[in-house]
């Protein structure tokens, strides 16, 4: 009778070493990535489809930014792979430029999910001959952000033109 309750103890006790962390990658959810932008994703459809919204720290003018809708699209993971996807983000009112970002979900052996991506963006040009400097191109990688229950990306980190004081 003990040694089959020491046994039992034992089992809980090793549980976690013998059952990985979820390494299961989910898009869902609050990221941030090393700018400091942040980016909220619904949840995603049974065909991969999201949305989500998008709020960048740095600008191309330096100037304010705002809460910019995102789309995008998850390829579905092969078994046990992790899922590469793309999404568009179309700067809502204060640019006219448009931004896509392609890349893939990591999960680390603790459970941290990482999302590694590339970008490319395209800024207005007057005219075919400035065409040749309209695209940028450059690599995020994005953390979840843990926020309070109920909160959202806006009340978490509210634009710039939420915070600055009114013109005298
Ligand atoms: C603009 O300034 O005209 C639009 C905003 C561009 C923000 C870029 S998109 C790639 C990079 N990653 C970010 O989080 N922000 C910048």
């Amino acid at each position: 009778m003990k040694s089959s309750a020491f046994i039992l103890v034992l089992a809980v006790a090793l549980v976690p070493f013998v059952i990985p962390a979820e390494r299961k990658c989910q898009l869902s959810g609050l990221w941030r990535n090393e700018q400091d932008s942040l980016m909220e994703i619904s949840a995603l459809r049974d065909n991969g489809d999201f949305q989500g919204k998008y709020l960048t720290r740095v600008t191309l003018t330096g100037g304010c930014a705002r809460t910019s809708p995102l789309k995008g699209a998850q390829q579905q993971p092969g078994e046990g792979g992790w899922p590469t996807f793309a999404f568009t983000v179309r700067w809502d009112k204060f640019s006219n430029a448009t931004t896509t970002f392609a890349g893939q979900c990591f999960v680390d052996s603790g459970g941290k999910e990482t999302l590694s991506t590339m970008w490319l963006l395209r800024e207005a040009v007057g005219s075919l001959e400035e065409d040749w400097k309209a695209t940028r191109v450059g690599r995020n990688v994005f953390t979840r952000k843990r926020t309070p229950r109920g909160k959202n990306l806006l009340s978490s980190f509210p634009s710039c033109e939420d915070t600055s004081s009114p013109a005298p």
